[in-house]
């Protein structure tokens, strides 16, 4: 595809992404939750129920460093249709382990509202798991809209819009190996170049 046409579907690669959480810092706090889980599970078999696609980096380096038997599941949620509001949660469970009486565990990227991780988690209970306890890579503080908390977080953050190591902005910048920011001039910056459909 010529790089003309290109530009109209790919951001500007110059998109500045202020780095939050290096890569070490991340790497540092995923080993911490994972020996924590070691002491909490001990040897118990985990089904980890992963909401894709944010989770998909932390639960590749997670489930590296457990050592009990893991399941992975898979779980499709999104809340966010493109832009930066939390909207209606549209679910795929259709990758989906059985997971009655098993003990679960729900891994999440981000914890914002809290819309997901409850919409979510009600689902997972309607399944019979034998325990249900969720994980998320950051708590954005101050922005909680429902009462369940996660049962983990690896990392508190402020409300800010957040990238990579898995999280979107209009599905890209997940590869980043670091956690970034994303400011409003960014993001309108963003929307300039690729107006929304
Ligand atoms: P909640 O349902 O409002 O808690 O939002 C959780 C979901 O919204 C997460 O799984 C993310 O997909 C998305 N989300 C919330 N905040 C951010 C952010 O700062 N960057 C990228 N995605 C986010
Ligand atoms: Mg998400």
């Amino acid at each position: 595809m010529p790089s003309s046409d290109r530009s109209s579907i790919w951001p500007q690669q110059e998109t500045i992404v202020k780095i939050l959480l290096t890569e070490q810092e991340l790497q540092v706090g995923i080993e911490r939750l994972a020996k924590q889980l070691s002491v909490d599970f001990g040897e118990r078999p985990i089904t980890m129920v992963a909401i894709m696609t944010g989770s998909l980096v932390l639960l590749a380096d997670l489930i590296r460093r457990l050592e009990m038997p893991i399941r992975v599941s898979l779980f499709q949620a999104s809340s966010y249709r493109g832009g930066t509001e939390s909207g209606q949660i549209e679910v795929n469970d259709s990758a989906m382990l059985d997971i009655k009486d098993r003990d679960c565990l729900l891994v999440d990227d981000i914890f914002d509202t809290g819309k997901t991780l409850t919409r979510v988690s009600e689902r997972l209970l309607s399944m019979k798991p034998a325990s249900l306890k969720s994980i998320v890579l950051l708590y954005k503080e101050g922005r909680q809209e429902f009462p369940l908390e996660p049962d983990y977080f690896i990392f508190k953050i402020p409300d800010q819009f957040v990238v990579g190591y898995g999280l979107d902005y209009q599905d890209l910048y997940r590869n980043l190996p670091y956690v970034g920011v994303m400011e409003q001039a960014d993001l309108d910056a963003h929307h300039l170049a690729h107006p929304p459909a």
